[in-house]
């Protein structure tokens, strides 16, 4: 593992900084009842996370998002919308990553046309260095470097959602050749899993 990949953040720091998180929001939105959608698939351990971290009456809604084709266009499909509507609500959207900003900025021009009473942007990660569309995030886990990660939520090709921590991969072509090969990381790995 230590030669395909770095540990950029362990499950430790990633639990205390979910709790930091949560307690901002608590303190924030005081006497009100958040919305906190969750943005399909990479952002739902987050999001799960983050909502146990949350003192308050919060609600919970599932939007899953696809790209429109090859690229980076920040134009995406709607594949599963909120089930509730969220005119008039206090919306909290969490992010695992926030990279180019393209699929944000797109993602939240729709939700604000539909009239809440405030919107938000809780993101675990934020590559900031990579932004091309300027984001106002205001709840932030990490200013993330310019690696491509893997972990907690995050995928490559799928695999990799469920390990408790995030690493960055020194070798995204090595990885892209044989996703498989990097299975090792699933194994125990001293202090990274706690
Ligand atoms: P953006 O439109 O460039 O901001 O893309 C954001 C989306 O790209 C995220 O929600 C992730 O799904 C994906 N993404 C960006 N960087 C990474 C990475 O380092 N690892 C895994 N997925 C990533």
């Amino acid at each position: 593992m230590q030669e395909q990949v770095t540990v950029l953040y362990t499950a430790g720091d990633i639990r205390d900084r979910v709790r930091a998180l949560g307690a901002g929001i608590t303190r924030e939105y005081a006497g009100r009842q958040p919305v906190l959608i969750s943005v399909l698939k990479g952002g739902a351990m987050f999001h799960a996370d983050l909502l146990r971290a949350i003192d308050l009456h919060a609600s919970v809604d599932f939007m899953s998002i696809s790209a429109y084709g090859e690229g980076s266009s920040g134009v995406v499909r709607i594949m599963k919308d909120l089930d509730r509507d969220i005119g008039g609500r206090d919306v909290i959207v969490v992010e695992d990553i926030v990279d180019t900003g393209l699929t944000l900025t797109y993602l939240l021009s729709a939700l604000r046309a539909r009239d809440p009473a405030s919107l938000e942007v809780c993101a675990l990660l934020d590559k900031s260095v990579r932004r091309i569309t300027p984001i106002d995030i205001r709840y932030r886990g990490f200013d993330c470097p310019d690696q491509f990660v893997l972990g907690y939520g995050l995928d490559f090709d799928e695999i990799y959602r469920n390990l408790p921590f995030i690493v960055a991969v020194k070798d995204v072509g090595a990885l892209s050749r044989n996703p498989a090969a990097f299975v090792s990381l699933l194994g125990p790995d001293g202090n990274a899993y706690r």
